[in-house]
């Protein structure tokens, strides 16, 4: 099979276009994969041919991840929203993510991805679920990047899951609610043990957080472009890790001088 990721101990098949530092890579980037309708209307297409055109971007851009060193990648692909849309376009979706799971779960795996997922999954179909678990539990042990496929995921819904969780915690008396911080919140999101993400990405030209990665997202830094998510390529994501590397981070905090 061809292996189009570097190997698991060389990134010989990457080329550099942005100039990026590949020493000051973002652990973490999370992005909104918006524009799929619109892409698909410019072309007098139905919106699911969008869809469809939206996983050529996921597998571009999971193999770039992959290649340059990001050690967490999170994709919202469907939101605690997204149950309002057509019957069909729902369903589309679901049989998008069964054909993606089965197409590259073995080139994934080999390349040492952690397929994972965050949301509330037991909302999906059943046999997606299913999918899910297992991808997940056959690459778990891999050391790669991490994909983090958000499904069914809204960051509102994440948190009241992350305060009934610890509710019965506490209730239980596994922890005492003097003792709660911020540590203590993160450990019961989807997201536990993972950094917050460093960088945001939303294209097609929206400005909103949509209910993505709410809590995560304190200190993320967004980068927006106006290009469809089909047409997002590596040079995209090239340019918004180089924009990314030229900011200026201070938490709150003064820059040393
Ligand atoms: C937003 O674009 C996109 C989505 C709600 C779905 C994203 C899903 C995929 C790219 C493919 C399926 C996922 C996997 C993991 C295989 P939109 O439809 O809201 O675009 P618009 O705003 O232009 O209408």
């Amino acid at each position: 099979m061809l292996n189009f990721f570097s190997s698991k101990k060389s990134n010989q098949n990457y080329t550099n276009e942005g100039n990026i530092d590949l020493k000051n890579i973002p652990k973490h980037i999370a992005i909104i994969m918006d524009g799929n309708g619109r892409w698909a209307k410019e072309r007098r297409l139905p919106r699911t041919m969008g869809h469809k055109a939206g996983v050529e971007a996921i597998r571009e851009i999971v193999k770039e991840c992959s290649n340059i060193g990001v050690k967490y990648l999170t994709l919202y692909a469907f939101s605690t929203e997204n149950w309002v849309r057509p019957k069909d376009e729902v369903s589309a979706l679901m049989s998008l993510l069964m054909e993606y799971l089965k197409k590259e779960f073995r080139e994934l795996d080999s390349n040492n991805v952690v397929i994972n997922h965050i949301g509330d999954i037991s909302k999906l179909p059943q046999v997606c679920q299913q999918e899910l678990i297992n991808a997940y539990e056959n690459t778990k042990h891999n050391t790669g990047l991490v994909l983090n496929l958000a499904l069914n995921y809204g960051g509102r819904d994440e948190l009241v899951r992350a305060f009934k969780l610890m509710h019965e915690d506490i209730i239980k008396g596994k922890i005492n609610e003097n003792d709660i911080n911020d540590n203590t919140l993160s450990n019961y999101l989807d997201t536990k043990g993972m950094p917050d993400p460093d960088i945001i990405i939303r294209p097609s030209g929206e400005q909103r957080l949509s209910n993505f990665l709410l809590w995560q997202c304190a200190y993320s830094e967004f980068w927006y472009s106006n290009i469809k998510w089909p047409d997002f390529k590596k040079e995209n994501l090239h340019k918004a890790i180089y924009d990314y590397q030229n900011r200026d981070r201070r938490f709150g905090g003064v820059k040393q001088s």
